[in-house]
């Protein structure tokens, strides 16, 4: 939530500031502003709206390419409206010094009004105007910016990534970290600053991770960091294993179709290296001892959104698997609760960005109660990781498109790999099974590839639905959290009603949607399962019976459900444990090409943003 940048080096700071934001929009596109350093003075500029509008801005005003430091950032609101006024950077009085930040200043009432009292006057309503009239107020005592940096965090609560420029400093950077995400990129006479990777990536693929309450100064000939105390911090650089393309649509009009496509390979790259030529998992990265996983008695997973739709699946597989009891709770409710934790409890926290907040906040809550916490995470180095005892990446590569949808497959490999590892470990009464899942994992990325051969017809469907105002979605098991999973895409892309439902709480409430012509996705589980399946084939005809318009997925050779479907679209058979891989592509595909045929922009949906570092 909220991207940053910050630049030092020999290239124009504004072209290179402006390229990193247009990486990080995906973070927030409610305003854009920049502010650069050239001739004792900062130049300003910033504008509601996407990172278009900035670019009309600075274009009109014909700025100068002189400055060769710089800081930028792309807002997702938080305190006051996204209009001009509130955009980022903030100055204090004097224009001396700008401010960008990502996160919330709790205390920022208080400081506000000690600064009014100070004489000074405050112009915006948001938290972060307070930390640039604090700053100033440091400067002008005579402390470098470094110093007034360190000074003014250790007088703020709340999260913070923080990066400053100051006129009387004009080849510094200075950035903070409490709780937020910033990396920095070091290049050759030159160096980063950003929220991701991604902003810089085109220039250098060598990073240093922020550890929490650190201060990074940043110059042409190197960065230094330190505590908020001042002392030399101990940091961890590593190179980043993925090039600018990763980052790029590469030919698709838009990021999440380049991602929805990525599938296969995201699903193979998450597999690579842990299936062993004699047929076994190895999992020694995830530095849990095999003693402490044969010492687990129960799991909790913990996550948002789409990583919890992952999590609900997850839970099917590992008490089936591994006969351990699992609950799955959301992130931002976990935490308000008093969960009963021991040694013995191994929390999953999953996330893709590795940097939600509610997740984070889950993760520190079991940890403090003495549960192993295990992170399933995509952007290594995020925070998440760096705080579990465990952590298993997924490789999905950079996900750019703020609706999640090949890392959410990774993290379907990711929770499968955990359950049949733990099973592996443990041992389990379904020994033969798990070596069959194992085997079947590894062929996942061709399965999901032939679902994507063959989704052509759910676009031609999701055209003709786009005049509908209401979709449900039906599925019993996993296919449930499938349905959940359908009906997010749809809501957060095309702002419509969609509602998942378990299949057998229909008749206990939500059949009463039901109205002539109603769209209504089923997914049918596989044949393998005839209790199952039997099942939502008495639903799908429950709803026929009753005017639904019935869409349904179901696996090759499934006649039993034909006679009932208005439109079938057909996944390939896999066992019923691993068909949310196949069954979740076509309702991606179907929700991202009626919003497109909306006209609504699928990369950065409204009010939405990737990687909500915000309670
Ligand atoms: C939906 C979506 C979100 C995220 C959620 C968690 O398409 O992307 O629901 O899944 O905000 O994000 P991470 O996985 O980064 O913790």
């Amino acid at each position: 939530m909220c991207g940053i940048v910050g630049y030092v080096g020999s290239q124009p700071a504004l072209d290179v500031v402006i390229e990193g934001l247009s990486r990080l929009e995906y973070r927030g596109y409610d305003s854009a502003g920049t502010a650069v350093s050239a001739d004792g003075k900062l130049t300003v500029t910033k504008r509601a709206g996407k990172l278009a509008n900035l670019r009309e801005a600075l274009a009109g005003a014909g700025h100068s390419d002189t400055g060769r430091s710089g800081i930028g950032h792309t807002r997702w609101a938080t305190h006051g409206p996204p209009n001009d006024r509130n955009a980022h950077p903030h100055t204090d009085c004097t224009g001396a010094v700008a401010v960008v930040h990502n996160g919330i200043i709790e205390n920022f009432a208080a400081l506000r009004l000690e600064l009014e009292a100070r004489g000074h006057e405050l112009s915006s309503d948001t938290d972060t105007e307070a930390v640039a009239h604090l700053l100033e107020e440091e400067v002008a005592k005579g402390a470098s910016l470094a110093d007034a940096m360190r000074r003014v965090c250790l007088r703020l609560e709340g999260a913070f990534t923080l990066v400053a420029v100051y006129s009387g400093e004009p080849d510094l950077v200075v950035g903070a970290r409490r709780n937020s995400p910033l990396v920095v990129g070091v290049g050759a006479g030159e160096n980063f600053l950003a929220s991701d990777v991604a902003a810089f990536i085109a220039h250098t693929r060598d990073a240093i991770e922020l550890g929490q309450d650190q201060v990074v100064e940043l110059q042409r000939s190197g960065v230094t960091v330190t505590g908020f105390d001042g002392k030399p911090a101990d940091v961890k650089e590593y190179h980043v294993d993925w090039d600018v393309s990763a980052a790029e649509k590469g030919g698709h009009d838009y990021f999440m179709l380049k991602e929805i496509a990525e599938q296969p390979r995201a699903v193979a790259e998450t597999l690579l290296g842990r299936i062993g030529a004699d047929g076994r998992l190895s999992l020694d990265e995830m530095r849990l001892t095999d003693d402490e996983l044969r010492d687990i008695d129960k799991i909790i997973i913990v996550a948002c959104g789409t990583a919890y739709h992952a999590g609900l699946i997850a839970k099917y597989a590992i008490e089936h698997w591994t006969q351990l009891p699992c609950e799955v709770e959301l992130a931002s409710e976990f935490r308000y609760r008093d969960p009963i934790l021991t040694r013995s409890t191994l929390v999953i926290a999953i996330s893709q960005s590795g940097e939600t907040m509610d997740t984070l906040m889950a993760v520190r809550h079991a940890r403090e109660q003495r549960a192993s916490v295990l992170g399933i995470c995509n952007v290594n180095g995020s925070t998440i990781p760096r705080e579990c005892d465990g952590v298993l990446y997924t490789h999905a590569g950079p996900e750019i498109a703020v609706a999640s949808t090949k890392a959410f497959l990774t993290q379907l490999i990711a929770v499968y790999l955990i359950a049949l590892y733990l099973a592996q470990v443990r041992g389990t009464k379904w020994g033969d099974e798990v070596f069959a899942m194992i085997q079947l994992l590894g062929t996942m990325p061709q399965k999901v590839e032939q679902v994507l051969e063959t989704v052509e017809p759910v676009r031609d469907l999701a055209r003709s639905l786009a005049g509908e105002r209401c979709v449900l979605f039906l599925g019993r098991h996993v296919g449930f959290p499938v349905a959940l999973e359908g009906a997010l895409k749809l809501k957060e892309l095309a702002y419509m009603h969609a509602e998942g439902f378990a299949a057998g709480e229909l008749k206990h409430g939500p059949i009463a949607l039901i109205e002539q012509d109603l769209p209504v996705v089923v997914i049918v589980p596989s044949r393998a399962r005839p209790v199952l399946h039997d099942k939502i084939v008495s639903n799908i005809q429950e709803i026929r019976a009753r005017g639904a318009r019935t869409i349904v997925i179901a696996e090759e050779g499934d006649e039993a459900v034909a006679p009932y479907a208005d439109t079938l679209i057909r996944v390939p058979a896999v066992p019923t444990l691993l068909q949310p891989l196949v069954a979740t592509v076509p309702l991606q595909v179907f929700a991202c090409e009626l919003a497109t045929a909306q006209g609504h922009d699928v990369d950065q949906p409204r009010n939405l943003a990737k990687s909500v570092t915000v309670e």
